[in-house]
Parts: structure tokens; C-alpha cells; sequence
């Protein structure tokens, strides 16, 4: 086809963009972005109540009983991690076990490092799961240890970590657990009583709303404790919820228009059915697309058991005629826009399956692969070995 030609059928709402198959942002439904349609003051009682009321609706969605508070900070995810690393994760002698299975598990280290906190880490490499029992272990063989941190689903291969049976083992060995929930929360059941004592996400993954901020859910005991603790002004947790206690005002310029979409993105979420449903319509998108995508011939980097319903590996398939640039500007005119791939040892690339999207859409981008794989005349589809 004529590549200077535009064929999109996109989302409704803006049906000449393509639809976004990635861990974030993400397509979301017509109503979420229509709900930024109107100009909140920051100062107003209804913004203050708006804000109020997702902080609420985050705590019930989590299972949070009376003993967590949310903080919801301004910007991307990696935001409220480095404000949460930096409230919580001690100094001096004790130190964080960082558990890494890709690269939000290395920049978690390597945030800690930078702010000057000791760690300890476990390198699981791109594409393995870290079990409860090494993690253990490695709590057993070292007392200084006091606070864990894990990835829930860890996006860069999409392989989900089994973090119940990672927590039960923290908590029988009263450390402190934290959790990157970044691209599983509203999708993946997490319950924080469970021994989750703090939780981080943002606002464009699994509730479907546009970039803009991100919270931490966490014991009031551990926000009280980590006055001063900060190694930021703007980053400061404490100070943060302390400012929105004080009067439901942010202490700097919030973002106003995703929090309003986001507002909307919640009520869609409890009317689609919450956290059960909305697994389920990923699992689905998910199953369609792998199954489509193996029957082509491609290969995924993890086996069924181990994806998640989140974001799906498929590797660079040798054929010299397969080139990326090409592949992802092919799909991204007929309608859908994929993602790169981030493992460091295998060339791939991914397709995430999240988002306001569903079976037509999935069966869609696989009709766009199959049309593309034509064009660029690739036929061997098995996979490049790892370099
Ligand atoms: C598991 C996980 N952690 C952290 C992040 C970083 O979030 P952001 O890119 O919004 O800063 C992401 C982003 O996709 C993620 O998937």
C-alpha cells in the first residue's frame, strides 16, 4: 500500500489517530476524553471534591482498610516512585531489597542509588519470574534488610510477578513490602491488606485515564514516619499529602483535566465491573492476539503461564526482511500503534493489551500484521537468536 496514504479507523473520538497498543498512554473511551471539556479551578470546592473522591475511590478499589492514606502526586509514574523510594526506603545501616526482573526493577535501584539509600539487589534478568523462596532467602541471609520492593507486572516483558506469595513471606519477616503496581492495578487483583504497605500506579494504565499524575497508597504509621525523610521539595510525600489534608488543595499546579478524566475513567471502570471485568476483557484481548500472532508463525518471549493479560513480548523474527521501523509505521497508518521492545538480550518488540480496546480491535491489528508481513515480504517468522 501506499504508505504516504493515511488509512486509520481509529478510536471513537479521534477515528484518524491509531489506536495505542502500549503499556501507557493508552486509548482510552470517548467520555474519558470528553470530560476534559471544561477548566477546573484548582482552589474551587468542586475540584477539591473531585480530587477527594479518587483519592477515596483509589483506597476502595485497593481493599484499603481505615489504616492507609492515598497521595497523589503530579506526574508520570516513575514520579511517585522516586517521592515513595524517597519517604520510605531507609538510611544508615538497614537497606531496600529491590527485586528486579527488568528495567522498572533496575530504575528503582537505580533511583535509591542516587538518593543516596542502600540496597541489596536480586537480578532476575529480563524474562524470569523471582520466586517467594529466593526472596526469602535473601532475607534470611541478610537482617539489614528491612524493607522489599517488587514489580507486580513487570511491563518490560509483561511477565507478572507472584507477589502474594512474595508478601506472605516479607510480612512473616516484618519488612516492610512495597509494590510498582504501576501497569496491573484495576486489572490484576491486589488486595493491600494482604501486607502491602505501599503501593504505586498512575493514571494512564489499567483505569483508562490520560497521563498526568500519579498516587502511592501506604500506611498513615509510615506517612507520619517519613517527615524530613525526603531527598526532594517537589518529590515530598509527607509534605504532599500534608498539603492535601490540610485544605484537599495540591501545593503546586495539579492536573486538573486528568484528574477530571480520570474521575470518569473510575466510574467506568465500577460500571464495566471493576477490577474482575476488566482483567477479564485483557485476558481475552490477550489470548486473541497471542493465538493470531503464533498461528502467523511468531514466537512470545514468555510461555502462557507466566503473561500476563498486560502487555505481550513477540520476538524479532529472523527473516532479513523484517525490520522494525517499517513494521511498527505500517500498522501505525493502517490504524494501530505497537511498541518497541526493551529486553536487553533479545530483539523483540510488544503489543500491549490494554486500554479501551477488545476483540475487534485485536482482530484487527492481526489482519494489519498479516497485510504487513506480506508487503515487507517476510515469510520466516522463527526467531532471531538471542545476541
Ligand atoms: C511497572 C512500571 N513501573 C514504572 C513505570 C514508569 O512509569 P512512567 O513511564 O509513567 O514514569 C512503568 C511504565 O510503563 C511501568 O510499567
Amino acid at each position: 500500500m501506499d504508505t504516504t496514504t493515511r488509512r486509520f479507523n481509529g478510536p471513537p473520538g479521534q477515528e484518524d489517530m491509531p489506536y495505542l497498543l502500549t503499556p501507557g498512554p493508552l486509548t482510552t473511551s470517548r467520555t474519558v476524553k470528553a470530560a476534559m471539556l471544561a477548566d477546573w479551578g484548582s482552589r474551587d470546592v468542586e475540584f477539591r471534591q473531585l480530587v477527594a473522591d479518587v483519592r477515596n475511590g483509589l483506597l476502595n478499589l485497593a481493599g484499603c482498610d481505615e489504616s492507609y492514606e492515598c497521595v497523589i502526586m503530579q506526574g508520570s509514574g516513575t514520579f511517585a516512585i522516586e517521592a515513595a523510594l524517597g519517604a520510605f526506603c531507609p538510611m544508615g545501616e538497614v537497606k531496600t531489597l529491590v527485586v528486579a526482573n527488568g528495567a522498572y526493577g533496575d530504575r528503582a535501584a537505580k533511583i535509591l542509588e542516587k538518593i543516596g539509600r542502600p540496597i541489596v539487589k536480586i537480578d532476575k534478568g529480563d524474562s524470569a519470574a523471582p520466586s517467594a523462596e529466593e526472596i526469602a532467602a535473601a532475607l534470611d541471609a541478610d537482617p539489614a534488610i528491612t524493607h522489599v520492593w517488587v514489580i507486580h507486572c513487570e511491563t518490560t516483558s509483561g511477565i507478572v510477578n507472584p507477589i502474594s506469595d512474595i508478601a506472605r513471606q516479607v510480612k512473616a519477616r516484618r519488612k516492610v513490602f512495597m509494590v510498582d503496581a504501576m501497569s496491573s492495578f484495576g486489572a490484576l487483583a491486589l488486595d493491600m491488606n494482604d501486607g502491602i504497605d505501599v503501593m504505586v500506579s498512575s493514571s494512564n494504565k489499567c483505569i483508562e485515564g490520560v497521563p498526568g499524575f500519579s498516587y502511592v497508597l501506604v500506611k498513615r504509621d509510615m506517612l507520619d514516619m517519613s517527615r524530613g525523610r525526603s531527598h526532594s521539595v517537589v518529590l515530598d510525600l509527607y509534605e504532599q499529602w500534608k498539603g492535601l489534608e490540610a485544605n484537599g488543595q495540591f501545593r503546586f499546579t495539579p492536573p486538573t483535566h486528568a484528574l477530571a478524566a480520570f474521575h470518569e475513567a473510575m466510574k467506568e471502570h465500577a460500571a464495566e465491573g471493576g477490577v474482575a471485568a476488566r482483567g477479564k476483557r485483557y485476558a481475552r484481548n490477550a489470548q486473541i492476539l497471542i493465538k493470531g500472532m503464533r498461528d502467523m508463525g511468531f514466537s512470545t518471549l514468555l510461555s502462557d503461564n507466566e503473561a500476563g493479560p498486560i502487555i505481550q513480548t513477540f520476538l524479532t523474527p529472523r527473516d532479513p526482511n523484517f525490520n522494525f521501523e517499517r513494521f511498527y509505521e505500517a500498522l501505525r497508518i493502517r490504524g494501530f500503534a505497537i511498541y518497541p521492545g526493551k529486553l536487553t538480550k533479545r530483539p523483540s518488540f510488544r503489543i500491549g493489551t490494554i486500554g479501551k480496546v477488545d476483540e475487534k480491535v485485536m482482530q484487527g491489528v492481526l489482519t494489519a500484521v498479516t497485510e504487513v508481513l506480506a508487503e515487507m515480504n517476510v515469510t520466516d517468522l522463527s526467531p532471531l537468536e538471542a545476541g
